[in-house]
């Protein structure tokens, strides 16, 4: 028989390690949605410094029928990382009066998530049909193909923003390729705005972001025995204008060696290092339009809230 390694080593170990081993040290941002950390994001989502989330909502809950409106019927709604579909509800009721046996797809990777979004949807909007889709978009989607009529495809919470412009693009285009023309995307982008409202929005004053950012630390830990110290890290945010991004990282505060036994791996660290775990790019309207350009999409319409802070965008294959 052949010898197996006891413990089953997750499968994003390679990427550990070669993130931890590179000159400018990254950790892959899904790392942070364990459940603690999806816990922790939820609570973040309530922060009063952290505005995407409600200031998304409230242009839902303001121009959801003008947004119905605009995208035309009938169509199958189609969710992308719907996740448990907390916002969803007022957009698919304004569908709804437009359109008998609306039919609604929330994707998303996660099973559990997408017991709930059925649950809460069949309650908050009883006329819309529910057909939940588990998929990872790691390969692809293909699965659009099997969803009846004219399509919209919902991609809301700003999650764009956390690609770089080359793999949003790529996501987009991949998108298209699926569609046809006539179907449409409404997509939710964060706007670019002052550094005095971004940096409390990831570096919040009761410290949720600090906790949210070191559960990556707590995770390898636990998954891969690591011994990373948490006291001797800090969370950092900083806006890059040039960049139009957030960066977040964690930064060493001092020269120490961390060991991560079950990859055999030690990492040092100099006084002052940081690991980069996460960017949210932050948009103008100039950069919405190009990136749906080059991914196949003309955008039709906008719509924002009375700051221009967040961005929901029609655009139409
Ligand atoms: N991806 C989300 C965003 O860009 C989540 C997030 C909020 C986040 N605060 C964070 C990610 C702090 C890393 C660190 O808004």
């Amino acid at each position: 028989m052949i010898a197996r390694a006891q413990v089953a080593v997750p499968e994003y170990a390679d990427e550990v390690v070669r993130g931890l081993t590179s000159a400018h040290k990254t950790l892959p941002c899904k790392l942070f949605y364990d459940d603690r950390g999806s816990a922790i994001f939820e609570e973040i989502t309530r922060l009063p410094e952290y505005y995407p989330t409600r200031t998304e909502l409230e242009i839902l809950r303001d121009r959801s029928r003008e947004i119905a409106q605009a995208v035309g019927s009938p169509v199958s709604v189609v969710e992308l990382g719907a996740g448990t579909a907390t916002k969803t509800g007022t957009l698919l009721s304004a569908f709804t009066q437009r359109q008998m046996r609306l039919k609604y797809f929330p994707v998303d990777i996660s099973p559990a998530a997408l017991d709930d979004a059925k649950r809460r949807i069949k309650q908050e909007c009883p006329l819309a049909v529910v057909k939940p889709v588990v998929a990872d978009f790691a390969y692809g989607f293909s699965f659009l193909r099997d969803i009846p009529n004219r399509k919209v495809i919902l991609y809301l919470g700003s999650s764009i923003g956390n690609f770089d412009w080359s793999d949003a693009t790529t996501m987009l285009r991949n998108v298209r390729e699926q569609l046809s023309s006539g179907d449409a995307l409404l997509l939710g982008t964060d706007m670019v705005k002052g550094a005095e409202f971004l940096v409390p929005a990831y570096d919040d004053s009761r410290g949720i972001t600090s906790e949210f950012n070191k559960n990556i630390l707590v995770r390898l830990n636990r998954e891969f025995g690591g011994d990373f110290n948490l006291s001797a890290f800090r969370h950092i945010a900083e806006w890059s204008p040039s960049r139009s991004r957030m960066e977040i990282f964690l930064e060493s505060l001092r020269t120490q060696s961390v060991s991560l036994k079950s990859l055999g791996l030690t990492i040092r660290f100099a006084n002052g290092e940081r690991i980069h775990t996460e960017n949210s790019y932050k948009y103008t309207t100039e950069m919405v339009e190009q990136m749906l350009c080059v991914s196949g999409f003309k955008l039709e319409r906008s719509w924002f809230d009375r700051r221009r802070w967040f961005g929901l965008h029609l655009a139409r294959a």
